[in-house]
């Protein structure tokens, strides 16, 4: 949209979160509240996006930059109107148009802007409102309009009478502004209200003064126009934003078995034919591929799950890739740089942190696999462990293809083992093996005979076992 900027207000603290962090700040679907405004008027086609920004604005430095916006500093919090005076210095002259917008509004669509902006051009309106209908109208501003439909007056909660309090028509806080009717205006505000503030409502009555108008448009969704100001509010609006984000994943194919039992943030992707069962979270900026199934309980953050991978219950990804085909989990634990190669299986109580495993290998059983390179169908068995820490320093293991782990076997790293050798079950490896090799480090067996006869009957017969008379040569 050429021509068009906008402005966030996001400098408020938000005293009803009970919160030291900025309100806006706060996580609605894994991302701050006010970048679902920002990411609102980016789609709508909005490049210049000037945040407005006091209390704790370190907390959106992510975000702003993210929208490549500008930060005004609004200083001391004296109201809406002086939060837009704050955005209108930053904004550049190519500006015409401004969309300003309500940070604790996250609900707000893309559409819904443009419709906005468009509803204001028609008119030649000085500005244009969005506003719903609410059931419970307290706390917004009502919307008081003229008898050709235009608005007369907003009116705060705290500076109406039961009258107007009674009206459901509320503001919802979005607007698109003639700049130039801004730019003229917002230093004629004044703070003469219940709340000592600088009202960016009262510009309505200046447009009116004018002999310009400022046009209502209702949203479609009346959810739309909410404002987060509790902890509660921002429960509901997640619900309704979890709830559109499930939808559409529904519509686009994706098998969703309980959509109240399963969380999916913002910016996560799933591809069709994947199945998603109960109690799934799938987190920040993860991408699952087509006919993946993740099963119940597992949690899967900044990963990537490719094509045909099945995750099975309670594993848990952390910036993690699993390839085509592979099988994870139960209860395994990938970590950042996880990297499982195409159709390898990952077993219970697995853990692998930025290790690379091969096409076709297998670690089944309660292993720990840190800073490795494993090859191509190796197999490594149960309660293998890469010692890869020595206090100090992290060092690398690197197994090759096709090599056989026994069980029990510690890696003390760094150390490599050559192709298609073989580890004895119980090694401790602390020198390379090459390649085909046999490694075994463990003591000879010994037996002694009949030992337990004589040192420890007594175990036998706590077993219910009979114990044996042993002949004079025995007895020794
Ligand atoms: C405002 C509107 C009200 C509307 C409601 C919708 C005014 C006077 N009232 O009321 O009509 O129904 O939004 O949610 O505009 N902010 C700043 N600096 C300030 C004050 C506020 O940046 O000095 C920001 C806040 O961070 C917030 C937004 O502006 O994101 C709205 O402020 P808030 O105090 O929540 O306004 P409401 O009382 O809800
Ligand atoms: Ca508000």
């Amino acid at each position: 949209m050429k021509g068009v900027s906008a402005i966030i207000l996001a400098a408020g603290l938000g005293k009803r979160m009970k919160s030291t962090l900025p309100k806006v700040a706060h996580a609605v679907l894994g991302r701050p509240m006010v970048w679902h405004v920002a990411r609102a008027a980016s789609e709508a086609g909005i490049s210049e996006i000037v945040f407005v920004l006091g209390h704790g604005r370190n907390a959106l430095e992510g975000t702003v930059d993210r929208f490549g916006g500008k930060v005004a500093v609004q200083e001391k919090q004296l109201g809406t109107g002086d939060a837009a005076r704050a955005g209108l210095s930053a904004l550049s002259a190519r500006a015409r148009e401004v969309v300003v917008l309500c940070g604790d509004a996250p609900l707000v669509r893309p559409r819904t802007i443009k419709s906005l902006v468009a509803a204001r051009r028609i008119r030649s309106a000085a500005a244009s409102v969005l506003t719903g209908i609410l059931p419970d109208p307290a706390g917004y501003g009502r919307v008081l309009r003229n008898p050709d439909g235009t608005v007369a007056r907003i009116v705060e909660e705290r500076d109406a009478d039961a009258s107007i309090r009674a009206v459901r028509e509320v503001n919802s806080g979005t607007y698109v502004f003639e700049r130039s009717f801004l730019a003229r205006n917002l230093p004629r505000l004044t703070d003469v209200n219940a709340q000592r503030e600088f009202y960016l409502t009262d510009l309505v009555v200046q447009a009116l003064e004018e002999g310009k108008a400022v046009v209502p448009v209702a949203a479609g969704d009346a959810n739309e126009v909410r404002g987060i100001n509790s902890r509660r509010e921002l429960a509901e609006a997640t619900a309704l934003l979890l709830g559109a984000r499930i939808a559409a994943l529904m519509d686009s194919g994706v098998t969703v078995v309980d959509p109240r039992r399963t969380y999916v943030e913002t910016e996560v992707r799933v591809g069709p034919d994947s199945v998603i069962e109960p109690g799934v979270a799938l987190l920040g900026t993860t991408r699952v591929g087509r006919g993946v199934r993740i099963q119940a309980g597992c949690v899967v953050e900044d990963s990537l799950v490719e094509d045909g991978a099945r995750l099975r219950p309670y594993s848990v990804l952390t910036g993690a890739r699993v390839r085509k085909g592979a099988i994870v989990g139960p209860f395994a634990h990938l970590r950042p740089e996880a990297d499982i190669g195409e159709g390898a299986h990952i077993g219970n109580f697995v853990e692998v942190k930025k290790s690379r495993l091969g096409k076709g290998t297998k670690a089944n059983h309660l292993t720990y696999i840190g800073d490795s390179i494993v090859g191509r169908k190796a197999n490594i068995g149960a309660g293998t462990i890469t010692c890869n820490y020595d206090g100090i320093a992290k060092h690398p293991t690197v197994i090759g293809d096709g090599v056989f782990v026994g069980s029990d076997t510690q890696f003390v790293a760094p150390v490599t083992i050559g192709k298609g050798a073989l580890i004895g079950a119980g090694a401790t490896i602390t020198r390379d093996v090459p390649a085909y090799a046999l490694a075994l480090s463990r003591a000879e067996q010994k037996i002694l005979e009949n030992w337990v006869v004589r040192k420890k009957p007594e175990l036998l017969k706590k077993a219910g076992l009979k114990v044996p008379k042993l002949s004079g040569e025995d007895e020794k």
